[in-house]
């Protein structure tokens, strides 16, 4: 209820000049939703911060805003509570517009941003050359997540996967390539990905045992910055094979089809320039033969500043390079003014660095922001980084398997107790919707920053805050509509909506409070305060179907619960999508 709020907050501003003079106009009124139903919906404090300036006891304020405040629209009247709190409940007939309002909206009262940016996400951002793992869940599944809900909010959002496309890790596999499979360079059939990953396991074998090898690998790694043509072929092999083998990957994970992949390559040509500039600003210091940008507030063991590596001393460059190039076409070419990278934690220092660099060399200015959006680590069940038996990252591949398997097996055994007959069409999409989804959300639900466990046993619950449970809760509002035969979408937007019973007035502000929570989301980017929301949303939704009669109840009450049923159906699946899951119509 972001425009409850917003209304609420400039009649707050309002009272607070009448009450106290224009010198109030700016005193925010710390209005929150209350955090217990007790208190009413809403709750400022702003009577408590205003003591020392006031210099009178807060209840004694609280009344003088009060006594100004003409909320009557919204609100029932104001309460004042505890040392001055000021307590607002909203009325059941503003309530009632209120959904009525959203009824055909397709937005579901969600207000597009009123100030639209380019957003940038950088993400997934894989290494070329190995399969995709364990590591490129994440970047995965929040970048999709992050860039679907900006979108939503009215942004203008570019996906770009900076691939791992170049770089030493390429001499190593041309030169193998070159060497045990020449054929690969006549022939891009019968490769895929699988022996490509074995293939670079082979390939830095013979990198690590053999000098010679090593030797034709720099070679390869200078030949393809040469330009030379037949490395530059093998390189492509390489790549376009990768490309390949994540598009695979990201269907069956439903990521948007919307990503450019726009890799370390893509730069190359951009770091001599880069390096120029900073050098002419004076930001560059040769280090042992090295150009180097040292950095303010980073320093090393012994204190003394630490930098940042622009060009080695061979003359080569590196990954900070690159994302400096990087940061400078996002914000020249792409005129981009919000950059967000979901990357590993790990990284925060190379980001705080490059970002740093970025605003020293004037790239980076007030009117665009640079945001590192760090997420923890996937756990196994011991706690440790999550590995297969051999100690190697698990295969994104598998792991995605593994829960759609899962979901299989218990989507059958549940057919089975229940006798009933189900397509193998029918079973096949479910039980890959829930797999997907439980993954997904099992990583979205928890807060981005922490590391957590992954567990099919906990992620594919039908209980608890779970993808499966979300989506029963769906299946459940589409059950009602099969039962008493009625489309929803007949249900049309003229409708009363008469809330009474106390599990009707919550479900009906929990409805409304979608559009808070997605701008929320947009500002701090933690998309377990939306699977938060919509947990609570399910829950609220049982409790009213426990309490209210909806097939069974009278007219005008029928329909209108029908209509509740309706928006809660809508806000579901709208809300789920932007989490990147699918809903189910039956599971
Ligand atoms: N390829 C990198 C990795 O796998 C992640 C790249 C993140 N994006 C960036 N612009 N640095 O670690």
């Amino acid at each position: 209820m972001k425009a409850t709020q917003e209304q609420l907050k400039i009649k707050f501003e309002k009272a607070l000049v009448a009450a106290f003079g224009n010198d109030y106009a700016g005193v925010d009124p710390l209005l929150v939703l209350a955090s217990n139903p007790k208190f009413g919906d809403y709750q400022s404090n702003v009577s408590l911060s205003l003591t020392k300036k006031l210099g009178q006891q807060p209840r004694a304020i609280a009344q003088q805003i009060v006594d100004n405040l003409d909320v009557s629209d919204l609100c029932k009247p104001p309460e004042i509570a505890g040392p001055g709190f000021i307590n607002l409940k909203l009325k059941t007939e503003y309530l009632e517009a209120q959904l009525q309002a959203i009824l055909d909206d397709p937005r579901l009262g969600v207000a597009p941003s009123k100030n639209p940016k380019g957003v940038i996400v950088d993400y997934p951002s894989p290494n070329i050359a190995k399969e995709m793992h364990v590591g490129h869940l994440r970047p995965a599944v929040i970048g999709d997540c992050l860039s679907r809900i900006l979108e939503f909010a009215g942004h203008d959002v570019l996906r770009i996967s900076h691939v791992g496309d170049w770089g030493t890790p390429f001499g190593m596999l041309i030169a193998f390539l070159e060497e045990a499979y020449p054929e690969a360079l006549t022939t891009t059939e019968n490769l895929d990905l699988g022996d490509l990953s074995s293939f670079y396991r082979q390939a830095k074998k013979r990198f690590d045992a053999d000098e010679e090898f090593k030797k034709a690998a720099t070679q390869a790694v200078v030949k393809l910055q040469a330009g030379d043509e037949k490395t530059l072929l093998a390189w492509k092999i390489v790549c376009q094979l990768s490309s390949r083998a994540y598009q695979v990957i990201y269907d069956l994970m439903g990521i948007s089809p919307d990503i450019i992949e726009r890799g370390e390559s893509f730069y190359n040509a951009l770091l001599p320039e880069v390096t120029q500039e900073l050098e002419k600003l004076g930001l560059l210091v040769e280090n042992q033969g090295a150009k180097c940008v040292f950095l303010e507030g980073f320093t090393n063991r012994e204190g003394q500043p630490l930098p940042v590596i622009v060009q080695k001393s061979d003359g080569g460059y590196n990954y900070a390079t690159t994302d400096l190039a990087a940061i400078r076409y996002r914000v020249h070419v792409d005129k981009a003014q919000r950059v967000i990278y979901p990357v590993d934690a790990g990284q925060s220092n190379h980001f705080a660095q490059v970002f740093q660099v970025g605003r020293r060399a004037g790239w980076i200015t007030d009117d665009v922001e640079f945001i590192h959006a760090p997420f923890g680590l996937v756990l196994g069940e011991d706690g440790q980084k999550l590995k297969t038996r051999s100690g190697e990252a698990v295969r994104l591949q598998d792991l995605l398997d593994g829960a759609i398997a899962y979901a299989r097996k218990d989507l059958e055994k549940r057919l089975e107790e229940d006798n009933r007959q189900e397509t193998e069409e029918f079973i096949n999409h479910a039980a890959q919707v829930v797999g997907i989804s439980a993954i997904k959300y099992a990583d979205l639900s928890q807060n981005r920053t922490s590391n957590y466990i992954f567990s099919y046993d906990k992620m594919l619950a039908l209980k608890g805050n779970t993808a499966p449970y979300m989506l029963y809760a769906y299946v459940r509002t589409q059950g009602i509509s099969r039962e008493g035969n009625i489309a929803f979408e007949k249900l049309g937007a003229n409708i009363k909506i008469v809330l009474q019973e106390e599990t009707e007035l919550t479900l009906a502000k929990s409805l409304l409070q979608l559009d808070e929570v997605i701008h929320e989301v947009e500002q701090d980017l933690l998309p377990n305060r939306l699977c938060e929301y919509l947990y609570q949303l399910s829950d609220k939704f049982n409790k009213f179907y426990e309490n209210c009669p909806v097939l069974k109840s009278e007219e005008p009450i029928r329909t209108s619960r029908l209509a509740l049923c309706n928006l809660t159906a809508k806000t579901l699946k709208l809300g789920l999508s932007l989490l990147g899951i699918q809903v189910l119509e039956r599971m």
